[in-house]
């Protein structure tokens, strides 16, 4: 450091007072000014032209279902716990919502129980003894989808579709290739909830951790849509990309 300050200082020493008129020097240094002012200008635009393009990228589709896809295969499942009754021959569909922590998973699940014959689960997942190796995983998943699960959000025996929430790194990710092997074995609908901006995503994040502390008068956590009054409070404020799939598309390769 020290070394480079006597270099500079030298450096500057050596510069003599310029002998051309001081008319043809300012000249030059605007139409250096200019140029550098042009080239920035360019790179800027070139930059932006980049961003642009990436924003509006699409997100392709692999393999767009067939119609006989759309056409659920019809399940009959017998619950060991319970019987279905009357509904005994109705046929139920099975799904999964798959995203991550504050994007709207909440919210849409809600809206998703708001219909007498859909069932959500929340997140199961999030107790770790139920997702520490593969054999829990799928035992776990057998069990939801074989209707032996039981929350708040089971219905009656006349539930048509059945499902939970699972978060990225609940397990899901580690053990994608036994996963996605057993979505397709069932027949599981995935259901891919992100949120399209990241930054609010993160905001949330922070203010989900500073909720989570903070005691509110009547207990409850404000950072979370769970009634369904709530939902319909904010039911026109939020942009979700939602893709829903019949088919788990996280490839083996
Ligand atoms: C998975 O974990 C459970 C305990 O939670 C254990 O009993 C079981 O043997 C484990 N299975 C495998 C395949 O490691
Ligand atoms: C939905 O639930 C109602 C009452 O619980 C039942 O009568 C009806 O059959 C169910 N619909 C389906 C498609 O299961
Ligand atoms: C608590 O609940 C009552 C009624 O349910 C409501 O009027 C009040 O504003 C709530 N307080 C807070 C801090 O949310």
């Amino acid at each position: 450091m020290a070394e480079y300050i006597c270099l500079f200082s030298k450096d500057t020493l050596i510069i003599k007072p310029p002998k051309k008129s001081p008319l043809f020097s300012r000249t030059i240094a605007l139409w250096f000014a200019m140029l550098c002012g042009v080239y920035l200008y360019g790179t800027c635009l070139k930059h932006v032209g980049t961003f642009t393009m990436l924003k509006f990228q699409n997100i392709q589709l692999i393999q767009k279902p067939s119609l006989e896809a759309l056409i659920p295969t019809l399940h009959y499942p017998k619950p060991e716990s319970f019987s279905r009754g009357e509904c005994s021959l109705n046929p139920v569909r099975f799904f999964a919502i798959i995203s991550m922590q504050r994007s709207g998973s909440g919210w849409f699940e809600t809206l998703l129980n708001s219909h007498i014959n859909v069932s959500s689960n929340g997140e199961i997942f999030s107790v770790i003894d139920r997702r520490n190796n593969v054999s829990n995983i799928i035992q776990t998943l057998e069990r939801v989808y074989n209707l032996d699960w039981f929350t708040s959000a089971s219905k009656n025996e006349c539930s048509a579709a059945v499902g939970f929430k699972w978060m990225l790194n609940q397990g899901l990710m580690e053990h994608h290739r036994e996963i996605v092997e057993y979505f397709n074995h069932r027949g599981i609908s995935a259901i891919f909830l992100f949120r399209r901006n990241l930054l609010r995503r993160m905001v949330s994040v922070l203010a989900n951790s500073y909720d989570r502390k903070a005691k509110l008068l009547n207990g409850t956590h404000k950072s979370h849509v769970h009634s369904e009054q709530e939902w319909s409070l904010n039911a026109g404020c939020c942009a979700f990309e939602l893709q829903a799939n019949y088919q788990f598309y996280i490839t083996n390769k």
